[in-house]
């Protein structure tokens, strides 16, 4: 069956939950296929902003399903209060609405005490991430299908004693104890019995009724465990094999949109050779608004990097890409945009000029201002990419699209 891809191409918040909002219109189903709660999705129609995190980014349109893939891990509590705290803005997410594989695998309040513990070096989200892919790994894991389908009490006994192995192993105080969390945590898991089910199997319906499927990723592509800035990743496949893997059957991926921002932020720890670590890139972080969406740590910002989005280009496979928030740059004197690395690893910039128009409520391309449209046309001729859409703005509205992005 056809399908679109939306991944981001940097080190993640590159406005993919915007554009993928923007596409669902069109689209059937949404699916995401790896990770969990560490994605924070900002989408924003008529000014009031929604902040995803777990559920996929089609949830603002009633027509679209919207499946959790068995490549992602569900933190079953904290995906109960996401929906309860969307149902004023897009109202029950039954099953109709919602379908989460029965192979996810679980994170627990133990993966996230754990994660707590040990993921300052990498400056991790927090949420449990790495411990639950390291026990999915490990093939010591819990599923939603496994917990549903039997008594899940020695399978939590086993959790709970794993855990105060580790605690033992690195000379940590013991974790929670079984009695403050395994109640709430089975509740939780219970609660989600209705929306539980075949992801492969509901993108199958999708196809014989000639629907359309959105795969919207998580984090970006130098987040990629095995091709991202390793060890500085986060533990799940953000490319294009995760994709896949993720969904649990083949689509064709005929339109494979990467999302990249008109600059560069990074949240976190690890490499970042166009890092502004001066007041420009204060000023950046001030105008970008880039503050986490999921943990509000200030972003590290810098300029864009074509040799990075190059090595994305090739991981993915795109055949289409969307800039963001181009509005930042306006009034910058003069955009930088590295376009090679020296031998050192350093980039070497290029220089291009500022533009000073304000570029809200434009539509088209040939609106924008002359330079900002020689900026876009040097990344395109650079990345040997067509620009299906550029974001102006937060909104849904504020987006300039070329058919290209629907066809
Ligand atoms: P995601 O994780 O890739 O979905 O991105 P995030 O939502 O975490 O971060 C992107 C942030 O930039 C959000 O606050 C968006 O509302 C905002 N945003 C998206 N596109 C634009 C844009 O074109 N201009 C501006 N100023 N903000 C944007
Ligand atoms: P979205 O989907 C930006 C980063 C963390 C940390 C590393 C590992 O909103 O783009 P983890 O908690 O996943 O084990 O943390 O990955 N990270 C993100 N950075 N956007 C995200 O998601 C991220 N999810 C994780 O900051 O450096
Ligand atoms: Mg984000």
């Amino acid at each position: 069956m056809p399908a679109t891809m939306i991944l981001g191409a940097q080190w993640g918040d590159e406005g993919k939950g915007k554009i993928v909002d923007l596409l669902a219109a069109r689209m059937d189903a949404v699916a995401r296929f790896q990770g969990g709660a560490n994605a924070g999705h900002s989408v924003v129609v008529d000014g009031r902003t929604v902040v995803l995190h777990q559920l996929p980014s089609g949830v603002l349109h009633p027509h679209c399903r919207n499946l959790i893939g068995p490549g992602c891990v569900t933190d079953p509590a904290a995906l109960l209060r996401e929906i309860d705290d969307l149902r004023p803005v897009v109202g029950d997410l039954g099953p109709t609405r919602l379908l989460v594989s029965a192979n996810v695998h679980l994170v627990t309040p133990l993966h996230r005490w754990f994660d707590v513990m040990q993921g300052e070096a990498i400056g991790t989200t927090g949420r449990g991430i790495g411990p639950c892919y390291t026990d999915k790994v490990a093939r010591a894991g819990l599923r939603l299908g496994d917990l549903l389908g039997s008594d899940p009490g020695p399978r939590l006994q086993e959790h709970q004693e794993r855990f105060e192995a580790l605690a033992r192993a690195f000379r940590l105080p013991p974790p929670p104890a079984p009695e403050r969390w395994q109640p709430a945590f089975r509740e939780a898991v219970a609660a989600l019995r209705p929306v539980a089910g075949d992801v492969a199997g509901a993108i199958r319906e999708v196809d014989q009724r000639g629907g359309h499927l959105l795969l919207e990723g998580a984090q970006g592509t130098m987040l990629d465990l095995d091709h991202g800035t390793y060890p500085y990743v986060t533990s799940s496949s953000t490319t294009v094999g995760g994709a896949l893997s993720g969904i649990g059957c083949w689509v064709e991926l005929d339109r494979r949109i990467g999302v990249a921002k008109a600059y560069a932020t990074r949240v976190g720890n690890g490499p970042f050779p166009t890092e502004l670590t001066d007041a420009l890139g204060e000023e950046q972080r001030r105008r970008g608004r880039e503050y986490g969406a999921t943990t509000g740590r200030p972003r590290r910002c810098g300029w864009l990097d074509l040799p990075l989005l190059r090595q994305a280009c090739l991981v993915n496979g795109f055949n289409r890409l969307v800039l963001t928030k181009l509005d930042v740059l306006t009034g910058l004197p003069t955009v930088r945009v590295a376009t090679a690395t020296d031998a050192d690893g350093r980039p070497i910039y290029t220089d291009l000029p500022g533009w000073t128009d304000p570029l809200a409520g434009l539509t088209r391309r040939d609106q924008l201002p002359a330079a900002c449209r020689a900026f876009l046309a040097f990344v395109e001729e650079r990345l040997e990419l067509p620009l299906a859409a550029v974001s102006v703005g937060p909104d849904r509205q504020e987006t300039i699209v070329e058919e290209t992005l629907w066809h």
